[in-house]
């Protein structure tokens, strides 16, 4: 492979949003691609701690409904019912192909400190969204909804010392130039030479 090319997909991957998707499916043998390649993130002491719920079809409308319900009974005194945000919850899975929950789940040997295998995890969620672009898929990683509701775990099949970090909410868009944005590199590194 020429070095360019994993340049060029680094930098061509973007944030798609929900607005850009056109209803169409992204096809099963992406998403099962998608999997494989996360499975094969950087991982210390071999945790693995990576795992996925996939939600497609009929399962986008129960992970709506289970967010919107969850946002309903999380509701306290100090924080008003917020309509919009409601309607939200319930509609926007529906406009996904499919939408992956992003879990950690702690190694119970504790082989690990934990930011470690968040960091995995991470490098997993970043493994599914260059595949997902390479095929033109468009992904975006949300942390908004049940994503840190600690009652909401169990749904994902998570425990309690496990982390629910996300989704990843995929579609095929309707835009392809979509441009992205970076403050110089050099802003953020620091040399050490002698
Ligand atoms: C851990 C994580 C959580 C994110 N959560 C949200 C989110 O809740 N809402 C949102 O609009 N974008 C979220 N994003 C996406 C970033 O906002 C997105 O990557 C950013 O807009 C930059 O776009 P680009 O990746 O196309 O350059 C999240 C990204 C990461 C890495």
């Amino acid at each position: 492979m020429n070095p360019n090319e994993l340049s060029k997909i680094i930098k061509n991957r973007r944030a798609v949003y929900h607005k850009f998707y056109t209803g169409e499916k992204v096809p099963h043998e992406v998403i099962m691609e998608m999997l494989e390649n996360a499975n094969w993130a950087p991982t210390h002491r071999h945790t693995e701690p990576w795992r996925f719920v996939v939600f497609e079809g009929v399962g986008l409308e129960k992970l709506a409904d289970f967010q919107a319900m969850r946002y309903k009974e999380t509701l306290t005194k100090e924080v008003s019912f917020d309509e919009t945000l409601f309607e939200k919850l319930k509609s926007k899975p529906l406009l996904c192909s499919h939408v992956i929950a992003i879990g950690m789940r702690r190694d119970p040997k504790r082989s690990v400190p934990e930011v470690e295998e968040l960091a995995s995890v991470a490098c997993a969620v970043q493994n599914m969204w260059l595949t997902a672009s390479v095929y033109g898929a468009g992904c975006y990683w949300s942390t908004g909804g049940v994503t840190y509701d600690e009652g909401a775990k169990a749904y994902f099949r998570l425990g309690e010392a496990d982390k629910l970090m996300g989704f990843l909410n995929i579609g095929m868009p309707d835009e392809s130039n979509l441009t992205g944005r970076r403050r110089p590199v050099e802003e953020k590194v620091m040399w050490v030479t002698g």
